[in-house]
């Protein structure tokens, strides 16, 4: 098995690499913000509890997401691996999934790290705006907090992983189609 994590700011393309990335590798896609939106319209308890936070643009806390990636790698089936979307998101997250894949006779193979510009970023997340339904997308000073949130909070990951020989920083500026290619030069040595 064969784990990557798809890093980046929000609007860098982790969600748009991600479900092409899987189906071409044989990867188990694993996005939180996909689960934890998919609580909010399924109307959980913890779903009605993470929407206000998230419509901040805020992480939720860390054992929330921890909780629901380790239930979700235990029930993958037939893959050649995880790809982990927009987690981790802290450093005390990192290390948990760690531990995770540890114990399971596993470890994070490399992060791949997308490479965005700040106004490109902005213009991606204003334009979907229209089209997602997202709370996050739809006020510019939420897509900023999200943004300065990712600066402050995930970031570091990145230091951490580059000490371990994890990090390969990709450029995430141009096609959907050149950056796939990029993306898949860096796995297929892996995969
Ligand atoms: P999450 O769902 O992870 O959102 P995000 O990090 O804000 O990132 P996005 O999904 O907005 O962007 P993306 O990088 O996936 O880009 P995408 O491919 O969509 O998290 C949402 C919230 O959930 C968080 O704020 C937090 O509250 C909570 N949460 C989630 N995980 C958590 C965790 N682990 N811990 C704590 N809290 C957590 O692309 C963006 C747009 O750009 C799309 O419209 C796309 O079509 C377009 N696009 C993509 N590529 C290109 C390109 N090459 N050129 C032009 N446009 C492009
Ligand atoms: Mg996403």
């Amino acid at each position: 098995m064969v784990n990557f994590l798809i890093f980046g700011p929000p609007g860098s393309g982790k969600g748009t690499q991600s479900v092409k990335l899987a189906q071409k590798f044989n990867l188990v896609h694993l996005s939180t913000g996909d689960m934890l939106r998919a609580e909010i319209a399924g109307g959980t308890e913890l779903g009605k509890k993470m929407s206000s936070i998230m419509a901040k643009g805020e992480l939720v806390p860390d054992e929330v997401v921890i909780e629901m990636i380790a239930a979700k790698i235990d029930s993958a089936k037939n893959t050649a691996g995880f790809l982990f979307d927009g987690f981790p998101r802290t450093v005390e997250q990192t290390k948990e999934l760690e531990k995770m894949l540890g114990k399971r006779k596993m470890k994070i193979d490399m992060m791949l790290v997308l490479d965005v510009d700040h106004d490109e970023l902005v213009k991606r997340l204003i334009s979907r705006a229209e089209l997602s339904g997202r709370p996050d997308d739809k006020d510019p000073s939420v897509i900023e907090n999200r943004i300065s949130v990712y600066r402050s909070k995930t970031e570091p990951i990145i230091n951490y992983c580059q000490e371990k020989g994890l990090y390969q920083p990709v450029n995430g500026v141009g096609s959907i189609d050149d950056i796939f290619e990029r993306l898949s030069d860096k796995i297929k040595h892996f995969a």
